[in-house]
């Protein structure tokens, strides 16, 4: 135990903190596998995933993430049974009730990206109570993204803007690539500097496609499911962001 303290304490000095990644995104995946793997239902993996979400989100805040995007949910996800999305469900509103305190004390808002109107009512109520308290904190911003997809948010960003030109609120001339920002779900918020994935898969899957333009990708390897995703992977990864050069299409 001492010797993983001490590991993650190696690593933490390790990071350069003037030079964070503002905006952390994580696709949040593997929790059926490390179920499997186990012999459990996949709802222990979820369960267990929710445990590192907690111990993410606290090593974000504590070394100075400013926005921090969890995918929890996609609009895709709804095809799993329908015992898979209740326990995700149960499991979500669990943790909302017991953590809820605890991140409006340290300060995080929270955020939340995606239609939940289709969730059902105590989930829905749950989420909604929860970013009604965290409303006007001032620290880390946490988004969940929850019946999120990435092309289904830029459809909503264009319909948006389709009211806004119809009320005569904007011009077709003032549509840029910054201006459109602020019609989706992360208004206000910067783009996405590092998306983490966990569990081997090399793939974007739908998430925060406009955000992620110049974003760097971080794939762990396949033998850390979202599960395993521990303190220490999360610093490995913004160490490894921080030996990159990032050019933004310069040279
Ligand atoms: C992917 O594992 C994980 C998810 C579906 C989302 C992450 C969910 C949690 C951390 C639990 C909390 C739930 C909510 C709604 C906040 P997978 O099931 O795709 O794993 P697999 O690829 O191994 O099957």
């Amino acid at each position: 135990m001492k010797d993983k303290e001490y590991e993650k304490d190696k690593l933490i000095d390790k990071i350069d903190l003037d030079s964070l990644p503002t905006h952390i995104g994580i696709i949040m995946d593997g929790n059926g596998r490390w179920a499997k793997k186990r012999n459990l239902p996949r709802n222990f993996g979820h369960q267990e995933g929710m445990e590192r979400v907690i111990e993410i989100v606290e090593c974000a805040d504590k070394i100075g993430i400013k926005y921090l995007t969890l995918y929890a949910f996609s609009t895709e996800n709804w095809k799993r049974p329908q015992s898979e999305i209740e326990g995700l469900m149960k499991i979500l509103v669990f943790y909302i009730r017991r953590e809820l305190d605890k991140l409006y004390k340290n300060n995080v808002k929270l955020d939340i990206l995606g239609d939940i109107s289709r969730l059902a009512d105590t989930p829905r109520n749950e989420v909604k109570r929860a970013v009604e308290k965290t409303k006007n904190n001032t620290g880390m911003t946490l988004n969940i993204a929850l019946n999120y997809g990435g092309r289904d948010e830029i459809i909503y960003g264009i319909k948006n803007f389709l009211n806004d030109l119809e009320m005569g609120k904007i011009t077709k001339d003032d549509l840029n690539t910054e201006t459109f920002s602020n019609y989706l779900y992360t208004k206000g918020q910067p783009d996405v500097d590092l998306v983490i994935r966990p569990s081997g898969e090399l793939r974007i899957s739908n998430f925060l496609l406009y955000q992620i333009a110049y974003a760097e990708l971080y794939f762990a390897d396949s033998d850390i499911l979202w599960p395993d995703f521990k303190e220490e992977h999360f610093y490995k990864a913004i160490l490894d962001y921080q030996k990159r050069y990032r050019r933004f299409g310069g040279i």
